[in-house]
């Protein structure tokens, strides 16, 4: 088991990317598979998460091969071979990790073939509610069971079927819900569509239409014809703006630092972090170039003295995984941070309102738990503490981001975790803590934790 041990910063100044977009690469893996020939994808993120989705697609029939190996990771450039939406059947049960997007997409993507299938995670994602995709995935007459020992949950044996298209209205906000059944509807007749209740990220309609399948939206109602083939294309993954969010909380609270983060995601359904800091009183910039249909570029951003905020209820899908680092930002901020109507963290990789509850009280934070999220008071010095991640990515780094603002020592445990989704963060994590890093620090080959 790896652990970090941080200490506090003076100083950051520093400029360097991130991996790749964890959304994205799930879906340009899948698309990528499902489309009519071969799909070059570059800097595809080599996270645990997506590596067993595109090993999930392999075993599907749409193999692929490695242009540009991330050593002890996976592929960073690769090209995959899409069949031309005709999958082959699974030899054995896909694992699908830690990772809700892949079990909740592949799910999708499985419930209208003519074969059956079996999905299955580790402990943490064997606890997650599916029935928010088996419910409309059954009323298009797919045929799924959860086995999991907790009602409704993983594993999940998808049979045969085939699927009639549907009008859902989705009861949660949930990315991962509209695209389970935007894939199925792919493999129905007729128009399928999803009405959102607020508008959460678009990276399978933004994709969709890279792969020329067309979808229609019309406010949060968002539509699409079955039996259309993806024409292969190929794509290029823009850095993860989550991945991000960690360093330029460090370096919006840090008075007098410095972090150009380039080549990341700005996509407009992700970036509520970007408002959230500046309204906190971080000074930053963006400059915004658009490829492969997604919005990517650099953020400048120096740090100032920050004041607390209240997360607005429409910017909590937006943000809704950057929340533990934003709840560091408001513990470092002067003042009251409320943050509310964010119940759907309690179903994440862990119940992530009272893991940064109890993280921040354990640093000397002054926080009050609601059921739907918390308020915390922030502007004293924090206090360096052992933090359990509990095996939960975005935890153990933002409370890795906590230690380099803690007095004495902050050692996280099960850091190892972070592989899902930050190959590397480590390394950063070390580069940062240099405090006189040049860029060529942060490129350094990156080495995975065990
Ligand atoms: C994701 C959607 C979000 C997010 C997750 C990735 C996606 O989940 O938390 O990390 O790629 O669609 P929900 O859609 O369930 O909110």
């Amino acid at each position: 088991m790896s652990e970090f041990r941080v200490k506090s910063i003076s100083r950051l100044h520093a400029e360097f990317s991130v991996p790749g977009d964890k959304s994205m690469s799930h879906r340009a893996a899948i698309l990528g598979g499902l489309s009519n020939g071969a799909c070059t994808i570059r800097n595809f993120l080599p996270s645990e998460d997506c590596v067993n989705t595109l090993r999930a697609m392999h075993a599907l029939g749409a193999t692929h091969e490695v242009i540009t190996e991330l050593p002890g990771f996976g592929p960073v450039d690769l090209c995959i071979h899409g069949q031309s939406m005709r999958l082959s059947a699974p030899e054995a049960p896909i694992d699908c990790g830690n990772s809700g997007t892949g079990m909740r997409l592949l799910a999708g993507l499985l419930a209208g073939q003519n074969f059956s299938s079996e999905l299955f995670g580790d402990a943490s994602l064997s606890s997650r509610p599916m029935g928010r995709i088996t419910n409309p995935l059954a009323e298009m007459g797919a045929r799924i069971e959860t086995r999991g020992e907790k009602p409704g949950c993983a594993p999940l044996f998808i049979h045969p079927a085939e699927l009639r298209a549907i009008t859902y209205d989705m009861p949660v906000a949930s990315a991962q819900v509209k695209s389970a059944v935007l894939l199925a509807g792919m493999f129905a007749d007729g128009k399928t569509t999803v009405i959102q209740p607020a508008e959460t990220r678009d990276h399978t309609e933004r994709m969709l239409a890279s792969f020329q399948v067309h979808t229609r939206r019309d406010g949060n109602t968002i539509s699409l014809y079955g039996r259309q083939m993806p024409e292969s294309c190929d794509f290029t993954v823009p850095g993860d703006i989550s991945s991000a969010a960690f360093w330029l909380v460090a370096a919006a609270a840090l008075d007098g630092s410095y972090l150009l983060m380039k080549n990341v995601g700005l996509n407009p359904t992700r970036t509520a972090i970007l408002k959230v800091l500046s309204r906190m009183g971080a000074r930053m910039s963006e400059i915004v170039h658009t490829s492969s249909g997604e919005p990517s570029g650099n953020i400048e951003i120096h740090g100032a003295k920050l004041t607390g905020t209240t997360i607005l209820i429409d910017e909590v899908p937006n943000l809704i995984d950057e929340i533990p680092v934003i709840a560091v930002a408001a513990a470092l901020a002067e003042g009251r941070t409320i943050i509310r109507n964010a119940g759907e963290l309690r179903v994440k990789e862990t119940d992530r309102i009272t893991t940064v509850v109890e993280g921040l009280r354990a640093m000397g934070v002054d926080v009050e738990e609601f059921d739907d999220g918390m308020e915390i008071t922030g502007g004293n010095t924090l206090r360096g503490a052992t933090i359990d991640s509990m095996g939960d990515h975005r935890i153990a780094m933002a409370f890795a981001i906590a230690g380099l603002f803690a007095k004495g020592e902050t050692v996280i445990l099960n850091a190892e975790c972070v592989n899902t989704s930050y190959p590397g963060f480590s390394h950063h994590l070390d580069a940062i803590r240099r405090e006189k890093a040049a860029p060529e620090d942060f490129a350094q080959p990156l080495r995975s934790l065990r």
